[in-house]
Order: C-alpha cells, then structure tokens, then sequence
C-alpha cells in the first residue's frame, strides 16, 4: 500500500536526550496523509459535477451507496443520510424520543452524542464508563433508567466495540429500543457481526476524518421495513417511503431535509473500495502495538468488551498511569511524545461540566419538561461518573492514519514512549 518512505528517524548514535529537551526526536517527517484522493475518481467524479445531477432524486449516487454499504457491513437496509448527527437525529426521532423523554448515554464520546439527545429535547442521562473498554459499563446502565427512559444509546467510542451482548439484553428487559452511535466503528465487530447492526438502528458518519470520507456524511442501518422507511420519510421531509407507507398520502410523517448529497455519495463510492484493506492495516499495527506497549510500566492499552471480536481503531486509546512515571502530567508526555515526531491527543475530558449542559437544563424549555427534582437529580448523577473522571485523566489516543503506516513505524511509536519513560526525570 504505502510504498514511499514517509519519514526518516533518527541517525544511530545521535543524541538519546528527549527531543523536547534538544535530543534528536525519534522520528521526523508525516504519518500517512488523510484522506487520499482515489485516482480512478478523476472521470466519474468530474462527470457528476458535470451533470447537474447533485440531488438524490435526479441520480443513482445514494441508491447506490447505500446498496455498497449495506453489503459492506452486512446490514439489511441503510440509508444515507447529511451526516452523522442527522443520522442519529433521525433515528432517535424514528425511534420514539420525543421532548420530556430520557436517553441513556456514554460519556465518554464526542459531544454530538448528547447534543442530538437535546435536540430532540430529551435529557442524556450518563452511566459510568469501564475505564479498560472505554465504552459504557452496562453494571452502570439499569441504576439510570426511569419511566422516561426511551433509548440506549451505546457508543461504539475510537471504534471500539460496546458490550452489545449486555445493552442488548438491558433493552429487552425493559423493553427500550436501542440505538448504536457507530459513527466511529466501520467494519468493527462484535460477536462475529458488524457494528451498527446489532441494535434497533445504528448510525455512522463520514465525515471528513472518518474511514469513509466525503466530507460530511452519515448512514442509519437497520433491518425492520416499517422503522427503515420511516427514517427514510423523516430524513426526506415527511414523504412515505417504501411498501410499509404505501398508500399514505404526500407528507404523511412529519419530517426534516437530511438528505445527502449525489455529490457526497459519489464520493463515498470512489472511497469504499479501500475500507475493508485499510481495516486489516490498522488491526494488525493496532496488534503490535497492544502486544510491545503493555510492555512499557504506566502504559495500558484499552481491552476489547466482553463478546467482542475487533475494533476499527478510529482511535488507538491507552491509558496513561503517571504513577508509574514518577508523577508526570499526562499533557507533559504528551507534549515529549509530540516532540519526538508522535502526534497523539487527550481522550474526551470531562464533557459535561463545560456549561453547556448546565445551560440546556436551566432553560426554560427543560424547566417545563422536567420537574425540579428531577433536574437537581439529574446533577448529582453528572457528579457521579467516577470511572468516566478517572478516564477522563488518563486517555490519550494515536489517530487512525497512524495506523496505516508499516511496522517500522510502529515501532517508532513504541520507542518513542519508552524513550520517555527512560528519561522522564528531565521532565519533572
Ligand atoms: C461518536 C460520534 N458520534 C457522532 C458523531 C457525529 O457525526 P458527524 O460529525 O458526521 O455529524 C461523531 C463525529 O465525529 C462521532 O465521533
């Protein structure tokens, strides 16, 4: 695949001080870039600019889309739609979560997940995460649901799978549909199936830097005929949609433009083709990687839920125990790793104290929906993540494009923390 090298590392023998205190850094030049223009997507891409057709009801680019990711993941139907945040704010909608409702959630995930949640006027109830998986702990689940509660919402968070096994059978006993935010897991697996298909909906985005890129984009997948085609009618301004809605009249659901683009479809499907073998690149480097750095004191890499069978790496998490680093802030060995030609990020903080929640739930709308008790209550249980809090110190996550890379550069990765490691008392 990358054939090129796309970076030189240091000379032997060169100076071993960190490089963020004037050493040489363990590697220079770029990680692969994101995302690659398709070569082969010069002529069709050109001739759909071309064509005038950009609107999904005068082509054939969303159809078809649809049809290759479907048999990608192994889903019944999808549909595309603008973006993730529409997927999911049209299966919420579909789902049945309407203003006053709850949604349980993971906290631990970009923030789009929730603001959907208050889109449609519902509150985001958080349950604790597993700090190991880095998804939704599903001890923590049953404790948050109330007779409002009208979705799970599980995140399938850096592409790691959530334990659906659990979620799944959490749903059926309290009979509340569940809705997977797949937006960072394309071709994860759990149980031998796909993400996103294993709840009642299941939704993804292609955004920009996401595995499929077009931009912006999103899909829902599902396999129910009535629920599928009332997500297509409410993404498509109400109109009926399928053999379920036949008959129905011209706007019979109300509904929204969330529609996505020929533009965008076309695309996606000059982008599809190389998802499956960049999935294999990264789980191999991500193998490597979770067998040599489990290796280095204060550094644990996530583990996969119980019941699942692979993660799509969106993100490579580990977490970073500064204990064992003679009491290193987590942003200082950022910063040395960084220097020493490793990008990598904090994981997602602590969200929900930012005041935009806080915002929401004092507004004059949720007083309405909500009763006093039940929003004070609703703090408290902000106060009560502690797994989530303690993850919120310690994550710090490798971006997927690294993954892409060989194995040399893997190692690179590796020596580089332990670079840090090794000489940690000059940061301190
Ligand atoms: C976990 C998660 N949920 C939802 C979204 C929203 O997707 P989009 O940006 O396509 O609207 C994202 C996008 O980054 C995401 O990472």
């Amino acid at each position: 695949m990358l054939s090129a090298p796309l970076f030189t590392r240091a000379r032997p023998g060169s100076s071993s001080g960190l490089a963020l205190r004037g050493g040489d850094p363990v590697r220079t030049g770029d990680w692969p870039p994101w995302p690659v223009w398709n070569p082969k997507a010069d002529t069709p891409m050109l001739s759909l600019l071309k064509s005038g057709d950009w609107y999904r009801g005068d082509g054939n680019q969303c159809n078809e889309f649809e049809r290759a990711y479907a048999e990608l993941i192994g889903a019944r139907r999808v549909i595309a739609t603008a973006s993730g945040s529409t997927a999911l704010v049209t299966s919420l909608h579909t789902i049945g979560v309407d203003a006053g409702d709850e949604v349980i959630v993971s906290p631990f995930t970009f923030i789009a997940t929730y603001n959907v949640v208050f889109n449609q006027k519902a509150l985001p109830v958080f349950a604790d995460t597993d700090p190991e998986t880095f998804t939704i702990n599903p001890d923590k689940i049953e404790e948050r649901i109330t007779d409002r509660t009208t979705a799970l919402l599980p995140v399938h968070i850096c592409g790691l799978p959530a334990d659906m096994n659990r979620i799944l059978t959490i749903g059926r006993k309290h009979n509340i549909p569940v809705v997977e935010d797949a937006c960072q897991a394309w071709l994860a697996e759990y149980d031998g199936r796909m993400c996103g298909t294993l709840g009642d909906l299941g939704c993804f985005s292609f955004q920009n830097s996401k595995h499929i890129p077009s931009g912006e984009g999103g899909a829902i997948a599902g396999s129910d005929d009535a629920l599928m085609d009332r997500c297509f009618a409410y993404h498509n301004c109400g109109r009926p949609h399928g053999a379920t809605m036949r008959g129905m009249g011209e706007n019979p659901v109300r509904g929204w433009n969330k529609r996505m683009t020929e533009i965008q479809a076309g695309l996606l499907l000059t982008q599809i083709g190389r998802a499956r073998a960049d999935a294999d690149k990264r789980l191999e480097n991500a193998l490597y990687l979770d067998a040599r750095l489990k290796e280095i004191p204060g550094i644990v890499p996530y583990r996969l839920s119980d019941g699942a069978t692979r993660s799509a790496y969106h993100l490579y998490p580990f977490r970073f125990k500064k204990e064992y680093f003679d009491g290193l802030p987590r942003h200082k060995f950022i910063a040395a790793l960084h220097a020493e030609g490793i990008p990598c990020g904090e994981g997602y903080g602590q969200q929900y104290f930012d005041g935009l929640i806080e915002e929401a739930i004092t507004s004059r709308g949720y007083r309405r929906l909500f009763s006093k008790e039940r929003l004070n209550r609703y703090r408290e249980e902000l106060h009560d993540l502690p797994d989530n809090d303690q993850l919120a110190l310690e994550a710090v996550w490798f971006y997927q494009n690294m993954l892409l890379a060989e194995k040399g550069d893997m190692d690179d990765i590796v020596n580089a923390i332990r670079k840090v490691y090794e000489n940690r008392e000059q940061l301190l």
